[in-house]
């Protein structure tokens, strides 16, 4: 099977891997290249320019493990880095790798569920700030009201492995209280760590809204892309090898992996 390409997925930490498992339980064939920047994570607080820096460094570490369609699951750096990264970046210093990132899918499925037109989006610091959320929803449609709430207190008790502690009850309580009185009817969780605390945000919201969770839709857009896509798809090689790269692979990382995708993980050192 020389020249066959992996699918790479690339997150700050540990949220892409709940975009991972809905993918893995979609298309198993494929083989994977995971990376977790979890010694740099939170990227949410970070500038535009260092966030582009970090994505520069894992794309080209995915590269080099030879991967030809890269999944940048993770919002931050979707919202400041996968424009230049897509345009610029790599038909300049790579060329052939495929980079596609998960905002638009959230975006297409919120336009498909909300009936009043008022959509709130959770997301990072950085990823509210940068307004991506909203700009790319208006310019589909721009009748759409967006509300953003940034919740910086979520993805670092995540990586710590604390979803279910008081603290972060508490913080999800705060944050989706500013959300409420704006008559939302849809909910973007615009972070794929927010993916791992679905059960805890339903939980609060209750059943009247429709929650977006990228973990649930990011397989099925990217079977329809490679639907649409024959030559990429040809390009992937499928032996089901899966590897996981961390830039600080501690134990908690594996485990908490090997938890959340329910198969024993092994993490390997990543040196971007
Ligand atoms: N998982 C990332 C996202 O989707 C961000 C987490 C971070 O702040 O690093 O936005």
């Amino acid at each position: 099977m020389a020249g066959k390409k992996s699918i790479g997925i690339f997150d700050s930490g540990f949220g892409g891997l709940s975009v991972m498992k809905g993918i893995l339980k979609e298309l198993p064939q494929y083989d994977y290249v995971y990376l977790g920047d979890t010694a740099r994570v939170p990227y949410g607080t970070r500038s535009k320019n260092t966030i582009y820096r970090f994505t520069r460094q894992a794309v080209d570490f995915l590269s080099q493990k030879n991967c030809g369609l890269i999944i940048l699951a993770c919002n931050t750096v979707s919202s400041e880095a996968l424009w230049k990264i897509q345009h610029e970046y790599v038909p300049q210093k790579h060329g052939g790798e495929k980079v596609l990132g998960v905002l638009i899918p959230a975006i297409e499925e919120a336009l498909k569920k909300t009936k009043n037109g008022k959509i709130g989006i959770m997301a990072t610091n950085a990823t509210v700030k940068s307004k991506a959320f909203f700009k790319k929803t208006k310019k589909i449609d721009s009748r759409m009201k967006i509300f953003q709430v940034a919740c910086p207190a979520l993805v670092p008790l995540i990586e710590a492995g604390r979803y279910n502690s008081p603290e972060m009850d508490e913080a999800l309580r705060k944050y989706l209280k500013l959300l409420s009185g704006k008559e939302i009817d849809t909910l973007i969780l615009g972070c794929t760590h927010y993916g791992i605390i679905e059960g805890k945000i339903r939980k609060i919201i209750g059943q009247r809204l429709s929650v977006i969770s990228q973990s649930k839709i990011i397989a099925g857009k990217l079977k329809n892309y490679l639907d649409r896509h024959p030559e990429i798809e040809k390009s992937l090689r499928k032996n089901k090898r899966r590897v996981f790269y961390s830039t600080d692979p501690t134990d908690n990382f594996g485990n908490l992996g090997s938890k959340f995708l329910g198969e024993k993980i092994k993490v390997q050192k990543a040196l971007l």
